[in-house]
């Protein structure tokens, strides 16, 4: 992430609208269960409020500065950081009951890595396990907010044919202004 990115994703108002906003609006009523994933936690702004619906919480993170800072605050918690891809998982399979996705999708770089991520998720969530999460709409503003940063928006009117491809059934997409919320469950 470039620095404007980073400091946004670690502010107090980023977090708050998460928590009341982003994350409730991503899970609706779907259930985790108990051992629940999280793609990019970032500086964990969501994290937080995940690891309470949860037994445990495995965030797999890129970003080696990020997995650092976010595994020194939650020592000792549910939470279990992970440095890793997640196109590219070292989880076995069917293992979380959960996974959650909160504007990270955008930050892998090519729309092939993208359905690898999506074909990970299918592969170490357990059947029926839910796969949720909202993420931006392209535009100006949002490439203008990546400058020097990856920015590859996905088009919510071709993902749930691409969620589709990588296993998933039970699809529901919606957008509602600038960004897009999805639903799934590992078919
Ligand atoms: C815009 S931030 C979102 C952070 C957090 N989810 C939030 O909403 O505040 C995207 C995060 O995804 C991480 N990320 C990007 N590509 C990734 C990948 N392939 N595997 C794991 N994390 C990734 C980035 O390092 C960054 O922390």
């Amino acid at each position: 992430m470039n620095w404007l990115h980073r400091w946004i994703c670690s502010s107090e108002p980023w977090k708050r609208s998460l928590e009341t906003s982003l994350l409730p609006w991503a899970l609706g009523d779907v259930e985790l269960g108990r051992n629940v994933l999280e793609l990019g936690p970032g500086p964990g702004g969501a994290t937080d409020a995940l690891c309470r619906r949860c037994d445990r919480l495995t965030a797999i993170e890129i970003d080696s500065r990020l997995v650092e800072a976010l595994a020194g605050r939650l020592y000792g918690s549910n939470v279990h950081i992970v440095r890793g891809d997640a196109s590219l998982m070292p989880f076995a399979d069917g293992v979380f009951s959960g996974a959650v996705s909160l504007t990270m999708l955008h930050h892998v770089p090519s729309p092939a890595l993208q359905d690898r991520l999506l074909r990970e998720v299918r592969r170490v969530l357990a059947p029926g396990g839910a796969f949720v999460g909202v993420d931006s709409l392209g535009s100006r503003a949002m490439q203008i907010l990546h400058w020097g940063d990856t920015f590859v928006p996905v088009d919510p009117a071709g993902f749930g044919v691409r969620l589709e491809a990588a296993g998933f059934g039970s699809i529901a997409i919606e957008v509602k202004e600038r960004r897009f919320r999805f639903r799934a469950r590992r078919a």
